[in-house]
């Protein structure tokens, strides 16, 4: 299977350098195929890169790896992700990363499935900080997902995903418990940047 990831910044790369070292192939769609290219090319493990169009024709699962403002803008140029499963790692964040812009009664992944109508939104990977994502930051530890949609079959493709990363995905329900996932991930950025935990900060529900 090939997974599309667009976006090239910290989550973009780190996602797809972690599931190319993990045997998926994966093709990076990006404004700029060149670098798109180049990125896949240092990836390697058959990592292919170009357009964000040209990427997801590639694959039956799409990650959106791009700021939540950016979102309405790159589902229309890829006709919005018709018929692919389309992951939402996005937090809808000001600019300042203290706060969300969205809330409460909605939350960043309904308005991208309102967006992407005939996309499976599934919400996944909000509350883990660009700098876990290669396996050997987390040392060992068991690092949850939280994995929201409404479409089981697509949730149960992307908790494989999860899986495929050395993550362990936890089933969050619809996609609608993302206004609570949201605020998790906003509660992270505050443990991680402005209480000093630092980076390898991620939230840990237990089952007591
Ligand atoms: N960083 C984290 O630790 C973290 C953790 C959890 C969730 N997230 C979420 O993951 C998503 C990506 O975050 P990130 O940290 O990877 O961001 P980033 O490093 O700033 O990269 C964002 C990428 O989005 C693409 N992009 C497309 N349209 C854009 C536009 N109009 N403005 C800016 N960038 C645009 C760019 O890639 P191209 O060069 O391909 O155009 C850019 O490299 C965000 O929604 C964020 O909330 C981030």
């Amino acid at each position: 299977m090939t997974i599309a990831i667009i976006g090239m910044g910290n989550m973009g790369a780190g996602i797809a350098r972690l599931l190319a070292s993990k045997g998926v192939k994966v093709a990076i769609g990006s404004r700029d195929p060149a670098k798109a290219a180049k990125l896949a090319e240092e990836i390697g493990a058959g990592a292919e890169g170009g357009g964000i169009t040209a990427a997801a024709k590639l694959a039956d699962v799409v990650i959106l790896a791009v700021p939540y403002t950016a979102a309405a803008e790159t589902i229309r140029e890829a006709n919005g992700f018709a018929g692919k499963v389309l992951v939402d790692i996005s937090n809808p964040i000001t600019p300042d990363y203290k706060a969300l812009t969205v809330g409460h009664s909605t939350s960043a992944a309904e308005e991208i499935q309102k967006l992407a109508p005939q996309a499976k939104v599934v919400k996944a990977f909000n509350t883990i900080f660009a700098q876990l994502l290669p396996a050997e930051s987390r040392k060992g530890r068991s690092v949850q997902v939280f994995v929201a949609g409404d479409d089981e079959a697509a949730k149960k493709v992307v908790s494989d995903i999860v899986t495929k990363g050395d993550f362990e995905p936890v089933e969050s329900g619809p996609l609608s418990n993302a206004r609570y996932l949201e605020p998790v991930g906003e509660i992270n950025i505050h443990f991680g940047f402005f209480l000093g935990w630092g980076t390898s900060a991620a939230p840990a529900w237990i089952k007591a």
